[in-house]
């Protein structure tokens, strides 16, 4: 029995009074875009369902998304919320009314974008002054008197709008360099009038709003503020500074709460930074913020356990903890954690591929380790099968595990037969690198899960075709991966391979970092692939004091990191670094032992590096050949992950998910 005493989550589980509104507990969702919301402007049953998923899996707070509160507010993503126009209350209403009934307690968030967005109707773009976005180099209309009187209206209308809608509460967000946050700081306010110039006057467009929302809702609905406590660019604003916004906004009675984040669109990765920032990496800014108030606030930054929220509240520094992609991850973490099962809630791994990436390439919201979330209203939940089967997983990587987790949670009889000592397959060898251990919490989280739900395992056990065991199975799922050939074949020169690929110093990725051995002093990693892996090779390579010359086939180093906002850090860490060189567009030509000619795509010239490493990071090869036989010998077989297409985790998870519940997995690129 757990008492008050012994209760390792004593201070979460207590429910806070936000103005009017009892919230059950101490975790919130801050605002999180999910592209799930209709192109014109609608509420679809996608994105009530995903928020649902999450109110019945015990969060305490969710505060939706940027919501547009005028015209020429634009849109964050395709999908969008048209908070200025009536109707949307009355398709809000069912929203709020569903979080309700699950006990969850749902805030929204009231956004103009600025410079950051042209309007949601192709106006141009509004800002404090002429100042450029950074993101798009899209140079705003300094806003009249009029515009500001103007949005300042619209913040109210739809704060009022809110309310009329069943929300709880309302949150201006005043972070992000956002419209607010563009008149906020002094990077973007360049204004001569009473907007511009001292703190005072830059904080006078929120107070307005602020003053404007508490005069249009009703006595007692919370009203709040997002605000970033540091800038992250020069001349940016400082914890200290924000700390003194935040004191101000609370002496002028204008707050029930503050929501602390951090960053500009300078440096967006930050804003929500993946697995090489560690968890909790906004606190040391955030805290001077929440010091000075005496309101509720929440903090945020890779928090994705209630261990580590529950010190951030028992310790002070927050009353509220903010954990996003936990719950994108796992939509039951706080109810397991509070039934005292934490370790099955599944982690979150910090790899912004599923979240982010997915929004980024034009999808609606997903998650690489949980292929539900977002299509929560076509995934069906993993149930009892009608007909329990005798199921054989060959390959014990991540896409054979998920399928062994999920047959046996399906009610099949399921064994896994993995030919090497251990779990993991290439992500376990991968979560090496340097700045890449998250990738292992994911597999380390799945080789615990499968004695819980019953998966007998099989370590060192290679089946053949013509194995008994795969012979007597009613359904073999075939996940043994891919290869990683140093074949010397390459993307842009398919049929030009070069001379000494053969040489014992040319090395796959997975070969060097599962044995790294010897004491090369310059390496030269080759990128064909242009995703993650070989610039976490050559960071692993420069933190053992190996140089690296960084070749690329690519225009730019690891082009497909950028839409999990990886590339921007991988690339400001590794040229920090004077023994990295980048060299673009090139194909190698020849490989010595000392030294590899690299030939430039585009000019044609051959150039030799010194190397006495080289390091082949190209597109795995499929790993099929067991399945092909199965097929012919008639047994009923399928194929997952790596083995059907050697692509990525997100590829992975998903793949082995959906074959077994019968799903397509196309659906999740809906
Ligand atoms: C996909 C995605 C979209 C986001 N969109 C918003 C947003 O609309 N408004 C906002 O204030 N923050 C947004 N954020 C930032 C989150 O509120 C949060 O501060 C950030 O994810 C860090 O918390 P976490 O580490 O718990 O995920 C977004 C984050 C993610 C992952
Ligand atoms: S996609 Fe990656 S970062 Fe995003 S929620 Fe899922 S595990 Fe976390």
């Amino acid at each position: 029995l757990t008492t008050a005493a012994t209760d390792p989550y004593a201070h979460i589980r207590k429910p806070l009074e936000i103005g009017n509104c009892t919230v059950r507990n101490r975790i919130v969702r801050t605002a999180h875009g999910t592209n799930l919301l209709g192109l014109d402007g609608s509420i679809p049953e996608a994105w009530i369902a995903f928020h649902e998923r999450r109110a019945e899996g015990g969060i305490g707070l969710s505060i939706g998304e940027v919501a547009p509160i005028h015209p020429s507010a634009g849109r964050a993503t395709p999908g969008y919320m048209k908070l200025w126009d009536e109707s949307i209350v009355a398709q809000l209403e069912p929203f709020t009314a569903r979080m309700h009934a699950q006990g969850m307690s749902v805030f929204q968030q009231l956004w103009h974008g600025g410079v950051s967005s042209a309007g949601a109707e192709g106006q141009p773009a509004w800002s404090a002054s002429t100042v450029a976005d950074p993101s798009s180099g899209r140079v705003p209309i300094a806003m009249t008197k009029t515009m500001i009187d103007d949005v300042v209206a619209g913040f109210a209308e739809c704060a009022a709008r809110c309310e009329r809608a069943g929300y709880d509460g309302v949150e201006v967000h005043g972070a992000h360099s956002y419209l607010v946050h563009q008149f906020l700081t002094p990077v973007y306010n360049r204004r001569e009038d009473d907007y511009g110039g001292p703190l005072e006057n830059r904080m006078r467009f929120l107070v307005e709003i602020l003053e404007a929302c508490r005069a249009a809702v009703g006595t007692g609905f919370p009203v709040g503020v997002r605000l970033s406590a540091i800038d992250l660019v020069p001349n940016g604003m400082e914890p200290d500074d924000v700390a003194e916004v935040a004191a101000r906004l609370e002496r002028a009675g204008l707050v029930d709460f503050v929501d602390i984040s951090l960053s500009t669109y300078h440096d967006q990765p930050k804003m929500l930074a993946a697995m090489y920032d560690p968890h909790g990496y906004e606190l040391p800014t955030s805290r001077p913020v929440s010091a000075a108030v005496a309101v509720p606030t929440i903090v945020a930054g890779r928090i994705t356990s209630l261990a580590e929220a529950e010190a951030i509240v028992a310790d002070g520094t927050a009353d509220m903890v903010s954990m996003v992609r936990a719950a994108i991850a796992d939509p039951d973490f706080v109810n397991k954690s509070f039934a005292l099962e934490p370790e099955r809630v599944r982690p979150c791994i910090g790899c912004n591929q599923g979240c982010m990436g997915f929004i980024f390439s034009g999808l609606g919201v997903c998650c690489t380790v949980n292929p539900q979330a977002g299509r929560e209203s076509v995934y069906p939940d993993i149930s009892p099968a009608a007909e329990p089967l005798r199921v054989v997983v060959v390959g014990g990587g991540p896409a054979g595990m998920e399928a062994a987790r999920t047959a046996a949670l399906a009610g099949h009889t399921v064994s896994l037969h993995e030919a090497s000592p251990t779990l993991g397959g290439q992500t376990r060898i991968a979560s090496r690198a340097k700045l890449r251990t998250d990738l292992g919490v994911i597999t380390a989280w799945l080789e615990r899960e499968l004695p819980r739900v019953g998966v007998e395992v099989h370590l060192g056990s290679r089946l053949e075709a013509a194995s008994p065991e795969l012979r007597e199975a009613d359904l073999v799922i075939v996940a043994t991966g891919s290869r990683r050939e140093v074949d010397g074949v390459q993307r842009m020169r398919p049929e030009e391979i070069p001379t000494g690929i053969d040489l014992p110093h040319v090395l796959s990725s997975v070969e060097l970092l599962a044995d790294f051995i010897g004491s090369p002093r310059r390496a030269l990693v080759f990128d064909d692939r242009w995703d993650a892996e070989a610039a976490s090779v050559a960071e692993t390579l420069l933190d053992r004091e190996v140089a690296v010359t960084f070749a690329t086939s690519a225009p730019t180093l690891a082009p497909l990191t950028e839409t999990s906002l990886q590339r921007a850090p991988f690339l400001r860490r590794l040229s920090s670094d004077e023994r990295f060189e980048l060299r673009i567009r090139q194909a190698v030509t020849r490989i010595e032992p000392e030294k590899v000619e690299l030939t430039g795509l585009d000019d044609k010239v051959a150039r030799e590096v010194p190397a006495d490493l080289v390091v082949m990071i190209s597109r795995p090869l499929a790993d099929r050949g067991l399945y092909d036989e199965l097929v012919e010998a008639g047994v009923h077989a399928k194929l997952i992950g790596d083995a059907l297409e050697a692509t990525d985790l997100v590829h992975a998870i998903h793949t082995a998910r959906a074959t077994l519940l019968g799903v397509d997995p196309n659906l999740i690129m809906a």
